[in-house]
């Protein structure tokens, strides 16, 4: 392995080459399934022609502007991502701490509009939102929060699905509640709806926005455009990334209501966000997305794999949950050692919070990749089930 890069991850040692769909070649020729699609970025698969031409033909047009210039291709991904998710506006940046480093100055600057110490961001205990400073103090998890302090004051945490907690956190000094509607990093757990419905009707009686964090949620993946559209709410934000740009970095910050229009020039900017590369591939995402009957493809292969591991019966499984193509199994052994057999039978998976393996596969994967995939992950449960 190479020795160059800083120690920031467990890298596997495998040395990927290409891909097509949701299949990944290694640089010997091994073919993996991919049921990882890159932490849920390349929502098309690996290779898609669509993607590829559109990346190809804008980098030979214009690969970046600086925002001072519109592009029409950018102009176009603004309109079509508005149209589609139901926000008035939109601002693009390069990743989702980014994205919601965004929304949280956009919660911060509404908040000191309307009385200066209303500045405060309620997250969940359980949450991930970002590697930055100030995203990772968001994060309410005590593990993120070790070595980098000091953090950006104005975080309280609360207990998820907890009403009378959150009902005692949201005091005056709150601006935002801010939540992932399907907890990804922390163990694919989606937030109970009724829940969300009470948090969503306090905070408009309270003046405090109501802001979900769908970086890994949004954009197709829960089987809806948004995770909490289908969980029956409309936050005022919702921070996005991932998915969006199938494997191009992008972020995004989609709001409605008075806090769309609060940034005014020279409040926030950034210098590649939104480029008319990353705009022509979100627009082939986009529209690959709402082509009919796609999202409920997503549904329908998201029920067959957790109908078929809650049919294995396995011991080792204690539970099947998440939302479309975010799946999570929680299981009795290490995650990662699941994770580890699975890859040494050339499946790619991944783990999430203390006891869960994390399915993303690409949204656009085949039911006959997802059988092999699936025949592998049975077998490796089942041996480590008969072993334990
Ligand atoms: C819900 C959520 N928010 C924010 C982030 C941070 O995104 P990025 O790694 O693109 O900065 C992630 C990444 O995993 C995420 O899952």
């Amino acid at each position: 392995m190479n020795d160059k890069f800083m120690n920031t991850y467990k890298r596997t040692g495998l040395v990927l080459d290409h891909g097509k769909g949701a299949t990944l070649y290694a640089n010997d020729g091994t073919a993996y399934i991919d049921f990882t699609a890159g932490i849920g970025v390349n929502s098309l698969g690996h290779g898609h022609p669509a993607l590829v031409a559109a990346i190809a033909d804008q980098a030979a047009k214009l690969i970046h502007v600086s925002n001072y210039f519109m592009t029409d291709i950018s102009a176009r991904v603004a309109e079509e991502i508005t149209a589609m998710t139901g926000y008035d506006k939109v601002f693009f940046c390069n990743s989702g701490a980014e994205a919601n480093e965004g929304l949280i100055k956009i919660a911060r600057k509404y908040g000191s509009s309307k009385k200066p110490d209303k500045n405060v961001i309620v997250t969940l205990k359980g949450s991930f939102h970002g590697r930055t400073v100030t995203t990772v103090t968001a994060t309410g998890q005590d593990k993120f929060h070790t070595f980098f302090g000091p953090f950006t004051p104005g975080f309280v945490y609360v207990a998820p699905n907890d009403i009378a907690a959150l009902d005692a956190a949201l005091d005056d000094k709150v601006c935002a509640f801010l939540f992932e509607p399907v907890q990804g990093e922390g163990g694919v757990n989606p937030l109970d709806a009724k829940y969300l419905a009470a948090a969503e009707a306090l905070c408009r009686k309270r003046d405090i926005l109501f802001a979900a964090d769908e970086v890994q949620s949004g954009i197709g993946r829960p089987g809806a455009l948004l995770a909490s559209k289908k969980l029956g709410v409309s936050p005022d934000l919702v921070s996005v990334a991932k998915g969006l740009a199938g494997g191009v970095p992008v972020g995004a910050v989609l709001a409605s209501g008075p806090c769309a229009d609060i940034l005014q020039p020279g409040d926030h900017g950034t210098t590649f966000g939104g480029n008319p590369l990353a705009a022509a591939a979100a627009h082939v995402v986009l529209t690959e997305i709402a082509a009919p009957g796609f999202l409920a493809e997503v549904d329908r292969k998201g029920e067959k794999i957790r109908a078929a591991v809650a049919s294995w019966k396995n011991p080792l499984v204690k539970s099947v949950k998440g939302m479309g193509l975010m799946i999570g199994i929680a299981v009795s052994v290490a995650p990662g050692d699941v994770v580890a057999a699975c890859r040494a039978r050339k499946l790619l998976a991944l783990t999430a919070g203390e006891d869960t393996v994390r399915l993303l596969p690409p949204l656009v994967i085949t039911d006959a990749e997802i059988d092999a995939g699936l025949e592998v992950l049975r077998a490796v449960l089942a041996e480590m089930a008969a072993k334990a």
